[in-house]
């Protein structure tokens, strides 16, 4: 499922006995030790007392914690005993209080549970149909459909909504149900069309290629729309590229240059005569298993740098790599956004870019942040 996936501890507990064999205690903590002979780590007192779940330590209704174990001197329990049917560890703290701990409370408490990882199908080249890519239209999307949506999105990095109506009240109403948007200096939901007195080249109606957009914040907006509300010329097209697909082709056969791209931070920023964002990001992102979360690649947005001499050499030839395969025509998914396709990517793993056009083009769009997107996630249940 997961990408470079690393066991979670959940899926540990999956395939263990469900009951627990005995417990281990000392002055310092707890082990618990089941029938096919695992035994766990020692769990410390004052996490224990910190991961309790009953009424006097954490508060259902606000899913917050209550039980503040720094005010306590010292975390030592009275007794810790085997529940009915070896289900649970019972612990009477001596001051009243009687906690309850499952197997899943002991083994499932997992800081890296990762809800962007799960089950990407990388491309390396246009391996899907477009049928895989689209979802129906509806002025009033069901959960169901924003699932299939995001899905879609989490497969393949992207997916099209097909005959929305092509005028930004609708898209606006639509892209609403992703959650709040990510207000960027562009504003929430924006509608452009091609002005060369904007400071910026997608205002333009020369090629672009392939990049992510906003790498000059400290937390880019996560999914990115585009919607074609009309387009009375010519070119123009669309290209997408899975930079998790680069990245992983990088790690195989350029390790090197992975590593250099994984570790090295680069300054991007947008400089205009009013605003002035920088930030200093590598351009392969992992999180703490390993697992791909983001690729800040854009050429046009990399501010100045000098990393000594042979840093900086090391680093062009690196990114010439990454730059060489974004711009491969067999790694890019190039199509027409027509008036009815909303668009809808995710900017942390495909670059996107354009060809140049005639005429004029008339687009909208918005983004979305990651936490207003993870949130919808769970809110789905996207990851079961
Ligand atoms: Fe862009």
């Amino acid at each position: 499922m997961g990408y470079l996936q690393v066991p979670t501890i959940e899926k540990r507990i999956a395939d263990r006995p469900d009951q627990i064999a005995d417990i281990q205690v000392n002055q310092e903590g707890l082990k618990i030790k089941l029938s096919d002979g695992y035994v766990s780590e020692l769990f410390p007192w004052i996490w224990i007392r910190d991961h309790a779940t009953e009424s006097h330590s954490f508060s259902v209704e606000t899913q917050q914690r209550t039980v503040d174990v720094f005010s306590e001197a010292e975390v030592s329990p009275a007794s810790a005993i085997l529940g009915e049917d070896n289900s649970f560890v019972q612990i009477d703290w001596g001051t009243g209080i009687v906690s309850r701990y499952s197997l899943q409370d002991l083994l499932g408490a997992n800081p890296h549970r990762d809800l962007l990882s799960f089950s990407p199908r990388l491309w390396s080249e246009v391996n899907f149909e477009l049928s895989d890519l689209q979802v129906a239209y509806s002025e009033t999307p069901t959960d169901s459909q924003l699932r299939e949506l995001l899905l879609k999105v989490q497969h393949y990095g992207f997916c099209l909504v097909e005959n929305c109506p092509a005028n930004s009240e609708a898209t606006d109403q639509f892209l609403e149900n992703l959650g709040p948007y990510f207000n960027s200096h562009w504003g929430d939901f924006w509608e452009f069309e091609n002005d060369l007195a904007e400071e910026d080249s997608a205002y333009g109606c020369e090629y672009i290629g392939p990049h992510n957009d906003c790498c000059y914040y400290d937390h880019a907006p996560y999914l990115q729309t585009f919607h074609c509300l009309m387009h009375d010329g010519t070119g123009g097209d669309s290209l997408l590229v899975d930079g998790f697909a680069i990245a992983k082709d990088m790690r195989e056969s350029e390790p090197e240059s992975y590593q250099i791209l994984t570790s090295q931070k680069v300054p991007y920023q947008c400089i205009n005569t009013d605003i002035s964002y920088c930030s200093q990001k590598p351009v392969i992102q992992t999180n703490n298993n390993g697992e791909l979360q983001q690729i800040c690649f854009n050429n046009a947005d990399r501010g100045k740098f000098w990393y000594g001499y042979e840093k900086t050499k090391q680093f062009y030839d690196a990114y010439a790599k990454f730059y060489q395969l974004a711009n491969d025509p067999q790694r890019q998914y190039r199509f027409k956004l027509t008036p009815g396709n909303l668009l809808i990517f995710n900017n942390w793993r495909l670059l996107h870019g354009r060809t140049a056009f005639t005429g004029l083009r008339k687009m909208c769009g918005s983004y979305h942040g990651i936490d207003s997107v993870v949130a919808r996630y769970r809110s789905l249940a996207l990851d079961n």
